[in-house]
């Protein structure tokens, strides 16, 4: 699985074959430029997941519901429903949010469920779970999730040991961020692992490209060419 959040990455990542396009709430910190995913509102998601919609034909696409947006059952059925209208074909929520979970689940929305670092409520991004009471805390909600019937489970920030023994108990399969080899499968937020920008580098995080440098390096050209004007050249110019 890996994020997107715009048409043309959608497009991208459909034409590959990547299995599931998460429109996440990393949108809030790599495209708006907020600090964290806590002021990410709902109309910004459904915006984000018309457009990767609309690139991705074949990709099944999950809509991230953000911080506000499921605070009730209600909020969470109207909301969820709005990613479905925009081209989702499921949700993700974050927590052991079982009463909204269920809600969700019995009115035929899928939904993928996400434990162990949960951004949009923690104080700072870091490994969780080394601590005994915190593992069998992670441990527990994840089956309990799994009982209730979503679809996936994404394991963030926890130990290798915690996310074997998770995917090895569940039915479900685990996807994990930061949680080692065992998971079933894996995602990684699409403008980190592009290496748009170095400053946000977190162990887990291996960088299959550095874009960032790239588009720099272009930009330059760009600059450099249109001031010394060799670009336009003949090549270029319509007669
Ligand atoms: O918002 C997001 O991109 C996520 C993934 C990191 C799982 O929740």
């Amino acid at each position: 699985m890996l994020t997107a959040y715009d048409y043309q990455m959608a497009k991208i990542l459909d034409a590959v074959g990547i299995d599931i396009i998460l429109v996440g709430d990393s949108l809030g910190m790599v495209v708006l430029g907020h600090k964290d995913t806590k002021s990410v509102a709902i109309e910004e998601m459904i915006h984000h997941t018309g457009a990767v919609a609309r690139g991705a034909k074949n990709t099944p696409i999950v809509g991230d519901m953000p911080i506000g947006s499921y605070n009730t059952s209600q909020d969470a059925l109207k909301n969820a429903r709005r990613f479905l209208r925009a081209g989702a074909q499921g949700v993700k929520i974050e927590g052991a949010r079982s009463k909204v979970i269920k809600t969700l689940l019995d009115n035929n929305i899928p939904v993928m469920g996400h434990v162990g670092l949960l951004p949009q409520t923690a104080e700072r991004y870091h490994l969780i779970g080394k601590k005994r009471e915190e593992a069998e805390r992670i441990f527990k909600e994840a089956v309990e999730l799994d009982q209730l019937g979503v679809f996936a489970v994404v394991l963030e920030c926890i130990p290798e040991d915690l996310a074997k023994s998770i995917t090895e108990k569940l039915g479900a399969p685990t996807i994990g961020i930061g949680a080692g080899k065992y998971c079933d499968g894996q995602v990684l937020v699409i403008n980190d692992m592009l290496g748009f920008d170095d400053s946000f580098s977190p162990k887990y995080l291996k960088r299959y490209a550095h874009l960032g440098r790239e588009i720099k390096k272009a930009v330059a050209k760009f600059k450099r060419e249109v001031l010394n004007e060799t670009y336009p050249n003949e090549e270029y110019t319509y007669h």
